[in-house]
């Protein structure tokens, strides 16, 4: 069977940049530790006044297809992902269509176009519209094109700030792919919460500590959904496991969580007994409350010990290295884990060619995805073309007073003429609510 994956992806970074330990954290006269060891942030990513979800997008995708040698003649579907949508009606996919088409040969005429909304988890719902397109042969020989962007801000003041971030992620998935390969099994976890939602609102309404117990459970229930098509899962079947990244803390939690789920009744467990005792099981426990509370226990002292931290040290600290650096991006933040992963095993000189990574996607609403992926081989070769370390140096570093600037001009003002704190130079930018964008 032929496979089908993501052949190629390119990042596109907001070019601004709020750092939170030397700018935010003094700011709100709090420990630069909350930020840096609590939420695992170093700062976040922010658009220029000049740029939106259409200029990162339309930009990502420009480099993609410059790179693979594309024109639009090679690619029949574009769907982006995004919960930052500013038409309810037109898809954002057009309007990154008509950038495209001002400077290639050709048109997207004939593409099948659309905007996959569930919170941060549409992006990877784009993947697999994408797959199952290719898979059900009505790709015709062409690629999807998949563009996550997003600019995830809150309001001034909200606990979401410190987790901000804007970027975009395009993705080509075709045959015989030279990055991952996707495989049939997934698993889901999907319920109707309220502790995240935007209805008509330019900033999201939170219950933060609530949106991090909802986000654990849905993961849970997507895990033991995959397992019961893929069988049980052993934190040794997994090079990487890339997780959704609002903040790396919250990566910590569903990281433990994954970790005891997966070695329940394993030599890992046999091992850690006598150090930690046995893992909690419900039937030994006169009520749902205890048998938390004695789970809780056995995670506190699971993570504190040589194999965990050694397991995490492996297989998910790699996935945080861009997170850290540039703050939530909704739609395209697991994508971005993904990448941090290969790009660390890059670094590091590892082979990595045909070894599995499990990917848990979330989105707000809420759903959770699991599925596994192999890594291909021309890995290594789209992992050096990124260009992503330069685009993270040459963001312009705000001060408090211009962030307060920027949030302002991009929730509010964009009708007026605005400053710009970094220079265009090849890119599409946005030039008012008229001809929206054009290239400079
Ligand atoms: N040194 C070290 N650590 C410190 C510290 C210090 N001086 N001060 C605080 N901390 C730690 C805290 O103990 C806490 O860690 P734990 O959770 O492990 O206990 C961490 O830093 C954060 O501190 P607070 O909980 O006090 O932070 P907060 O309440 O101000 O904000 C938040 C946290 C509620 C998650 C907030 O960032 C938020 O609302 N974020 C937006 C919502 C979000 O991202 N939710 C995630 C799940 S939903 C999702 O994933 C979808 C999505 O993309 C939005």
């Amino acid at each position: 069977m032929t496979a089908v994956g993501i052949d190629a992806l390119e990042i596109w970074t907001g070019k601004l940049k709020l750092d939170l330990a030397e700018t935010f954290a003094p700011a709100k006269d709090d420990a630069p530790e909350k930020y840096t060891k609590g939420l695992g942030l170093e700062a976040s990513s922010f658009p220029d006044t000049y740029e939106d979800i259409v200029t990162m997008g339309a930009n990502a995708a420009k480099r993609l297809m410059d790179r693979k040698g594309l024109s639009p003649d090679d690619i029949g579907r574009i769907d982006v992902a995004t919960e930052s949508a500013f038409d309810n009606s037109k898809p954002v996919s057009t309007y990154i269509a008509g950038c495209l088409e001002d400077v290639y040969d050709g048109d997207f005429h004939h593409a099948n176009k659309g905007e996959r909304k569930f919170a941060c988890v549409a992006g990877t719902q784009s993947i697999d519209d994408a797959y199952n397109w290719i898979k059900a042969g009505r790709n015709r020989g062409r690629a999807a094109l998949v563009i996550a962007t997003d600019t995830a801000l809150y309001a001034r003041g909200d606990p979401g700030e410190a987790t901000q971030g804007a970027g975009a992620v395009a993705m080509l998935v075709t045959e015989n792919p030279s990055l991952v390969e996707l495989s049939t099994d997934q698993g889901y976890g999907s319920a109707d919460e309220t502790d995240f939602l935007k209805p008509n609102q330019q900033f999201p309404s939170v219950d933060g500590k609530r949106s991090v117990q909802v986000y654990l459970a849905r993961m849970r229930e997507a895990l033991e959904d995959y397992e019961s098509v893929a069988g049980r899962t052993h934190p040794d079947d997994f090079e990487y496991i890339p997780f959704h990244t609002p903040f790396p803390g919250m990566v910590r939690k569903a990281a433990l969580l994954g970790f005891r789920h997966m070695t329940r009744g394993t030599e890992i467990e046999d091992g850690l007994a006598d150090e930690i005792g046995r893992q909690p099981r419900e039937d030994e426990y006169e009520d749902w409350d205890a048998y938390e509370d004695a789970i809780r226990d056995y995670m506190d002292a699971l993570k504190e010990t040589e194999t965990y931290d050694e397991w995490y040290g492996q297989a998910i600290d790699p996935t945080l290295s861009l997170s850290r650096r540039v703050g939530n991006w909704y739609t395209g933040s697991v994508h971005v884990a993904r990448m941090s992963a290969l790009k660390t095993a890059a670094e590091t000189g590892r082979a990595l060619a045909g070894d599995r990574l499990l990917v848990g996607s979330y989105g707000s609403g809420a759903q959770a995805e699991i599925h596994s992926e192999t890594v291909a081989d021309g890995w290594r070769e789209e992992v050096d073309a990124l260009n992503i370390d330069e685009q993270l140096a040459r963001r312009y570093d705000l001060s408090f007073e211009e962030y307060g600037r920027v949030h302002d001009a991009h929730n509010h003002e964009k009708e007026r003429e605005l400053e710009e704190f970094t220079v265009p130079s090849g890119e599409f930018v946005f030039t008012g609510w008229g001809r929206m964008n054009e290239r400079k």
